[in-house]
């Protein structure tokens, strides 16, 4: 059976904490009761508060809970849920460095391979265990700046509600502690088990499903106060505004004028007005590539760009790839696929190491990935772009097919395509159509390669130009013809 800990300490919501309990327990019970297909009748998961010393904690007001077990009596669990905390006197979560022993005590539990939440500023506490280090994450949207400015490692998401990377939850909200009981109950014991659980606790299966929401009713802008008040001001007021709003209007919307905007923002982020409007437009199309399957084209509009050529501009300067890349990029790394995707590259989306090893290639190099509806590439090295005159953001997330243009009707790409469907290596010729529209002769090779497991990564398809071999060939047949003719 699951084992979900509810991390106790000082300081820390007393209705996250309580409520915490009670959702999972009441959704316990619904799931255990539940008969449905797909659902065992057993206990899906039991539920441990724990805390430092086992002692009760006290939330600000004053207010003691009781827990069942010290941090130290916790030797294995499935699941850690970090409640947020209540803010300061400033507005912003506590100094983290007060809770070293927890910290360590989560980063233990991660790397025993336990899922480890934080809802709001909860999130804080994963920073200050190191988990956050190199993860896309997220938090409360007012303490974006405080979070990125205490952990300069961490890749943190601004305005998404909930972000999975590599068994590191966040949410966004002092009451996001629903949306992560709900998501780990998902991770844990299945879709199934989850709508049950939602269906029962919070009387809407819609949460499990990924359906929008409206945002929350409640505003903070007065809980941050000081330099950082200015970013997280302006970074709002950015959001909310349309494609046409500009540097000066963002002075004016902040009260102040041109001038002091420019000083204001290089001082706290180095940027220049244009720069810092562009980078936040850019985090929101991130977090839209991330969260929706919507395509390219409509992102560019609902992140705040006038037209998808400056959206995309604009993106590779910040993100370093193109938007289908980063879709990609960013799946494989939340399904964790090995090492290949750890870090990210100026324009591509492999090692630095293997993109220098299979650029040196003089044949082409791609990988399509499985998991992706119709086997888009998702990684081409530069003999590619050579040998075919594409650039890589017209390669990276299309089905290699497209070199095919009109010339559909060949004997190689059926035996291709069965191959592709049974897994199986295999090496065709097929006539391919480089972007100015000239025929070359592709030897085509297509490896599977699987994991430890057996699991289906990704294809490797490596490309050799037999053209200049092919076009001898028919001269040499030519001249035999020739000859022939002339013995006769
Ligand atoms: C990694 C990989 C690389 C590929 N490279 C090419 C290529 O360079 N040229 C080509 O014509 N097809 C290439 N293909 C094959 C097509 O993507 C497609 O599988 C083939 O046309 C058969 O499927 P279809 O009949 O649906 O088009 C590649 C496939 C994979 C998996």
């Amino acid at each position: 059976m699951r084992k979900i800990v509810i991390a106790g300490l000082n300081e820390c919501l007393g209705s996250a904490f309580l409520g915490l309990t009670d959702l999972l327990a009441l959704a316990r019970r619904a799931i255990a009761r539940t008969r449905a297909p797909g659902l065992s009748a057993e206990d899906p998961f039991y539920v441990v508060a724990a805390s430092a010393n086992g002692e009760p904690i006290r939330d600000p007001t004053g207010a003691s809970f009781p827990v069942a077990a010290s941090f130290e009596a916790i030797a294995t669990c499935d699941a850690i849920i970090v409640p947020s905390f209540s803010p300061d006197e400033d507005g912003k979560p506590p100094d983290m460095s007060r809770f070293g022993a927890a910290a360590a005590w989560l980063r233990r539990h991660h790397s025993r391979g336990a899922v480890i939440a934080g809802c709001g500023s909860g999130v804080f506490l994963l920073g200050e265990a190191g988990l956050l280090d190199g993860r896309r994450c997220t938090t409360s949207w007012w303490h974006h700046e405080e979070l990125k400015q205490r952990y300069a490692r961490i890749d943190a998401a601004w305005g998404a509600r909930l972000i999975e990377d590599r068994r590191v939850v966040t949410a966004a909200g002092p009451l996001s502690w629903i949306d992560v009981a709900l998501h780990l109950i998902r991770t844990l014991c299945g879709v199934d088990a989850a709508r049950v659980a939602a269906d029962f606790t919070v009387g809407e299966a819609a949460l499990v499903k990924g359906a929008p929401r409206s945002p929350t009713a409640y505003n903070a802008t007065t809980l941050n106060e000081g330099a950082d008040a200015f970013l997280t001001e302006a970074e709002r007021i950015i959001r909310q505004s349309d494609s046409s709003f500009n540097a000066q209007e963002l002075a004016r919307a902040l009260s102040t004028s041109e001038r002091t905007l420019h000083r204001r923002l290089k001082q706290a982020s180095g940027e220049s007005p244009k720069s810092f409007i562009d980078r936040i437009r850019v985090e929101t199309a991130r977090m839209l590539l991330e969260t929706s399957a919507r395509p390219v084209k409509e992102l560019a509009s609902s992140a705040g760009f006038a037209d998808e050529a400056s959206f995309r501009r604009a993106f590779r300067r910040v993100a370093g790839m193109a938007p289908s890349a980063y879709r990609v990029w960013a799946r494989a790394r939340s399904q964790n696929k090995g090492q290949l995707f750890a870090l990210r590259k100026e324009t591509e989306i492999i090692p630095k190491m293997l993109t220098t090893m299979f650029d040196a290639c003089v044949n082409g190099v791609t990988l399509a990935d499985p998991d992706l509806e119709d086997l888009p590439i998702i990684y081409a090295n530069r003999p590619f772009t050579r040998i075919t005159g594409y650039e890589l953001d017209e390669i990276i997330g299309r089905n290699c097919r497209f070199l095919q243009a009109d010339d559909r009707d060949q004997e190689g790409r059926l035996r291709l395509r069965e191959a592709i469907g049974n897994r199986e290596q295999v090496e065709v010729t097929l006539r391919n159509y480089r972007k100015d529209g000239t025929l070359f002769h592709n030897r085509l090779n297509i490896t599977p390669l699987f994991d430890l497991n057996g699991r289906l990564l990704y294809f490797l398809g490596v490309q050799y130009d037999i053209s200049a071999q092919v076009e001898a060939e028919l001269e040499i047949g030519d001249l035999k013809g020739k000859l022939m003719s002339l013995k006769d």
